[in-house]
C-alpha cells in the first residue's frame, strides 16, 4: 500500500514542476562568476534552448581566453545550479554494506515521482541478470527532510528546499564473495504517479531572462561582500542536467564482501571529492578500476554545497553519471562540509543522515543545533554538535580488515557515546580474524600543513583519541580535511613507533588542492607530503602481515605546480606522483622498542 494522509510518509511533499522550474529560471541568482559581456549577449540574442546554456555553463578554455580579450569588460553572470529532472525515475543509486558484510547490502537510491507521497520501493535480486527473482521490500518508510535555505531561489516548494524521496533496502541472507544483479523497483501502478511533461513547463522568454540579467547587476554587489563573508570561492557545481536520465530498467551488479578474516582485501580511500573537474577525474579513475576495488571509503567532505542543498542533488547527479557506487559500496564518515548548517535554520547533517544508509549501530540521535543562529562557519565549526550513532559513527569488517568510521563532529570526550564505543569497538576487536584494524576520522591527527592546525576536532582526537588507537595497535589513520597528500610514519605522540598507526590524508580527492606547509623542513614524523597532485588512494591487505599503501595520481594542480611554505615565497618541489609502501602489521610487532 501507499502511504495515506496520515502516514509518516506523507509529511514529506514534493513539487516536481516548481522544482523545475525554479531551478532553471532562478537558480541564476544563487551564486555568481565573471563571464564575458559578449558571451552574455549572444547567450540572450540566441535564447534559451539547451545548447545555449550548455556554453554558458561549460565554455571550452580557447572560448573563454578569445573573448576575454575581444571584451574589455565583465560582467556578472550567476552559476546555475541545475539538478538534473527525471520525475518518475529511480536514479541516485548507491551501495553501502549491510550489518554483516559479507552476507547483505545496502542499496539507496531517490525517487521524485510525487508531490504528496513516496513510492513503496524495493529491490529485484538474483546471481544472473535474467534471473532477479527475489524481492526485497523496503523495511522503513522512505526518508526525507525539508528546511529554509538561505535564499528564496534556493527553494523548491513553499518557501523551503524539499529533498527527494530517499529509499534504502537493506538486501539479506546473501551469500559472501558472490555476484549479484539487481534492479530497484517502485511496487506502485503507473496511476497513482503524477506524471510530468517537460516539454509542457513553461519556459523562460527572452524578456524574461534580460530582466533576469538586469536584476542580477544591482545584487552583484550585495553578492560579492557575502563571498568575502563566505571564505573562499567554491567552483561551480556539477551540471548534469542537460545529459540523459540513468536508465529506467538498468540491472546493476555488486559483490559480496569475503567471509570475515579473507585476503586479499582492497580497498579504495578517497577525501574531499566535491563536484568540481578534478572530482571528476577521480571518480573517473575510479571507475576506470573499479575491478581493483571492493569497497570505497571516503573520509568525508562529500559535496561541498555551501549551504544550497540542491547541490547535492547535483552531487548525486555527478555519481550518476560515474557510475560506480551502484556496483562497489561507499563508506563514508562526517567531515565539516557535510554539517550544513545555514543562516536561516539550525539543522544539521540532514542531508548526510538522510540520503546515506551507513550499516549503523542505532539510529541517529540527531537534535538542531543549539548555538546561536547565522551560517556556520563550516572551515571551524564548533565541537562537539549533538549527533550520535546513525551514520556519524560505526563500523563494519570487510575480509581481514575491521574498519572504525569515526565522526570527528561528535563528541570525542572521554566518557562520551562515541568515546564509550570506540573503547568497546577496539577492546571487541580479534585480530586472529580481522589483523588488520584501520581508523577513518574526517580531521587529520597529524598535520605538516599550515591549515587547520587548532582546529577543535583535531585537538581533542589528538588528546583523546590518539592514546586509544596507539594501545590498540591500530595500524592505520585515514583522514581528509586538508586538501592534500600527506602520509606519516608508524608513530605515537610525535614520534616514530613501532606499534603505532601509520596516518594519511588523502584530501586531494577534488577540492582545491591547496595547502602550504606548516615547516620548512619537513617534521621527523613525515614520509611524504605534497599539495600539488590530486587521488586517492588504495590499500591492499595482501595477507596477515603485510598491506601495501599505494597512492594514485590523477591530475595536477594547474594553477600552482609547487608547494607553498606559510608565509614566504619559498616554492619547494613539487611531490611524487605516486607513494607505494609496504607495512608490515604493527601489532605483531616486538614489544621493545
Ligand atoms: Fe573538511
Amino acid at each position: 500500500m501507499l502511504s495515506g494522509p496520515h502516514d509518516p510518509r506523507s509529511h514529506t511533499r514534493y513539487r516536481g514542476n516548481q522544482y523545475f522550474q525554479r531551478s532553471h529560471k532562478k537558480g541564476r541568482h544563487s551564486e555568481i562568476h565573471y563571464f564575458p559581456k559578449m558571451l552574455q549577449t549572444a547567450f540572450i540574442s540566441h535564447g534559451f534552448g539547451i545548447e545555449t546554456t550548455r556554453i554558458m555553463r561549460r565554455p571550452s578554455y580557447w572560448t573563454g581566453v578569445a573573448i576575454a580579450i575581444l571584451s574589455s569588460f565583465y560582467i556578472v553572470a550567476a552559476v546555475n545550479v541545475a539538478p538534473r529532472h527525471c520525475e518518475g525515475n529511480i536514479r541516485h543509486v548507491h551501495l553501502a554494506v549491510g550489518t554483516e558484510p559479507e552476507t547483505s547490502m545496502t542499496v539507496s537510491f531517490a525517487t521524485f515521482a510525487s508531490k504528496f507521497k513516496a513510492p513503496l520501493a524495493g529491490v529485484l535480486i538474483g546471481t544472473s541478470p535474467h534471473d532477479l527473482k527475489e524481492l526485497f521490500l523496503e523495511q522503513s518508510p522512505p526518508t526525507s527532510y525539508n528546511l529554509k535555505q538561505n535564499k528564496d531561489t534556493w527553494t523548491n516548494f513553499d518557501g523551503k528546499y524539499y529533498s527527494p524521496h530517499y529509499h534504502h533496502v537493506e538486501l539479506f541472507e546473501l551469500q559472501p564473495n558472490t555476484m549479484y544483479f539487481y534492479k530497484p523497483i517502485l511496487k506502485a501502478s503507473r496511476g497513482e504517479f503524477e506524471e510530468y511533461n517537460l516539454h509542457t513547463l513553461k519556459q523562460p522568454t527572452k524578456e524574461e531572462m534580460q530582466k533576469e540579467l538586469k536584476e542580477l547587476d544591482s545584487e552583484e554587489d550585495a553578492d560579492d561582500e557575502e563571498y568575502v563573508q563566505e571564505g573562499r570561492r567554491l567552483l561551480d557545481p556539477y551540471d548534469g542536467s542537460w545529459r540523459d536520465c540513468p536508465p529506467v530498467n538498468k540491472i546493476r551488479s555488486f559483490r559480496t564482501a569475503p567471509p570475515a578474516g579473507s585476503f586479499p582485501v582492497s580497498l579504495a580511500i578517497i577525501g574531499d571529492i566535491g563536484q568540481f573537474p578534478h572530482s571528476e577525474e577521480t571518480l573517473a579513475r575510479l571507475l576506470r578500476n573499479r575491478n581493483e576495488m571492493d569497497a570505497v571509503i571516503l573520509a568525508g567532505d562529500i559535496a561541498y554545497t555551501n549551504y544550497d542543498h540542491r547541490r547535492w542533488d547535483t552531487f548525486f547527479d555527478f555519481l550518476d553519471d560515474y557510475p560506480l557506487f551502484e556496483h562497489i559500496p561507499l563508506q563514508i564518515c562526517p567531515g565539516n562540509h557535510d554539517i550544513d548548517m545555514n543562516d536561516v535554520a539550525n539543522d544539521i547533517f540532514q542531508a548526510y543522515e538522510h540520503r546515506f544508509r551507513m550499516p549503523r549501530v542505532k539510529p541517529p540521535q540527531l537534535e538542531l543545533y543549539d548555538g546561536p543562529h547565522g551560517a556556520m562557519n563550516m572551515d571551524a565549526p564548533p565541537y562537539p554538535l549533538p549527533y550520535e550513532w546513525g551514520n556519524a559513527y560505526y563500523s563494519f569488517t570487510y575480509g581481514a580488515a575491521k574498519m572504525i568510521m569515526i565522526s570527528a563532529y561528535s563528541s570525542m570526550e572521554p566518557d562520551s557515546i562515541q568515546y564509550n564505543w570506540i573503547v568497546d569497538e577496539l577492546e571487541a576487536v580479534d585480530r586472529s580474524i580481522t589483523p588488520w584494524v584501520i581508523a577513518v576520522i574526517h580531521t587529520p591527527i597529524y598535520n605538516t600543513f599550515s591549515l587547520h592546525q587548532k582546529d577543535l576536532q583535531i585537538v581533542a582526537a589528538r588528546q583523546h583519541l590518539e592514546p586509544l588507537l596507539v594501545e590498540h595497535r591500530v595500524n592505520m589513520v585515514f583522514s581528509g580535511h586538508i586538501h592534500a597528500y600527506m602520509r606519516t610514519t608508524t608513530m605515537s605522540n610525535e614520534t616514530f613507533h613501532p606499534h603505532g598507526p601509520m596516518h594519511v590524508t588523502v584530501g586531494a580527492g577534488g577540492r582545491n588542492c591547496e595547502a602550504p606547509f606548516k615547516n620548512d623542513e619537513p617534521e621527523p614524523w613525515l614520509e611524504v607530503r605534497d599539495a600539488t597532485i590530486y587521488g586517492y588512494g588504495m590499500l591492499r591487505i595482501h595477507n596477515a602481515t603485510v598491506a601495501e599503501w599505494d597512492w594514485i595520481h590523477t591530475g595536477h594542480n594547474e594553477e600552482r605546480g609547487y608547494n607553498e611554505l606559510k608565509g614566504s615565497d619559498v616554492r619547494l618541489e613539487a611531490g611524487p606522483g605516486f607513494d607505494q609502501v609496504f607495512l608490515e602489521n604493527q601489532y605483531f610487532a616486538k614489544d621493545e622498542l
